[in-house]
């Protein structure tokens, strides 16, 4: 299956980062179940996956997430709000987690995901713990790419939240000490008609100064 290039351009025009959402549209549960998915598929470095993904559906936590957030409205406006955490280390139990994993749904032996064990092991070895949850960071905005881009594809607006306390989401989520810590948020839903944001135009630099080819 696949999209042609002008559907695929029109959507990434189409969608900006939302300011005001609209609260009384909600986003259909199939079409959320797919978002959900996007997140699920989402690629990342040797596949170890090293996130988890918070929907905050209860409006009270959405409340205690504003104050955190500068008050950006999207966080209570917006009809799905997702906290993108990432794991702070890598352990021996992460990859054995993945390797097993990867064993039940490739049904491969313990001595062919072996190599691919010892690899990851050295790579992740060789990193202090610092260096591996900025990896581990780098990972998820991989996951914040492609539920946006999944997002406009699917016709719904969505605003990615780096303006927000990470400490403070931790606090108000209670992951502090669980192994997880708050990167970055992504408020999806549908813009307010009187969003002033919708209307302005895309501010990108000329390709020709992002895009070299060589
Ligand atoms: C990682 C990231 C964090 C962002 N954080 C916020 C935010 O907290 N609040 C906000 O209103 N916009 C936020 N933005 C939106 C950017 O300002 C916006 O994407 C950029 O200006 C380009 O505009 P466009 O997305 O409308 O094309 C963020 C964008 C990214 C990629």
């Amino acid at each position: 299956m696949t999209i042609d290039a002008d559907q695929l351009l029109a959507a990434l025009r189409w969608r900006y980062a939302t300011k005001r959402f609209d609260p009384t549209k909600k986003i259909p549960a199939p079409i959320w179940d797919a978002l959900e998915e996007s997140l699920v598929l989402t690629p990342s470095s040797f596949g170890l996956q090293p996130w988890k993904f918070l929907v905050v559906m209860d409006p009270n936590v959405r409340a205690n997430l504003a104050p955190e957030s500068w008050n950006q409205p999207q966080v209570t406006e917006a009809s799905h709000y997702v906290v993108l955490t990432t794991r702070t280390d890598l352990t021996a139990t992460d990859i054995d987690a993945w390797m097993n994993r990867m064993m039940e749904v490739q049904g491969s032996s313990e001595q062919a995901v072996a190599p691919l064990k010892g690899m990851i092991e050295g790579f992740v070895q060789a990193m202090a713990p610092e260096a591996r949850h900025a990896w581990n960071i780098r990972q998820t905005y991989i996951a914040l790419g492609q539920l946006m881009a999944s997002a406009a594809l699917l016709g719904i607006d969505a605003c990615p939240m780096e303006g927000i306390s990470m400490a403070g989401y931790d606090h108000v989520l209670g992951l502090e000490a669980s192994g997880y810590a708050t990167t970055v948020a992504c408020a999806l839903g549908y813009r307010a008609a009187d969003d002033k944001y919708a209307g302005i135009a895309k501010g990108r630099f000329d390709r020709s100064r992002v895009v070299t080819r060589l």
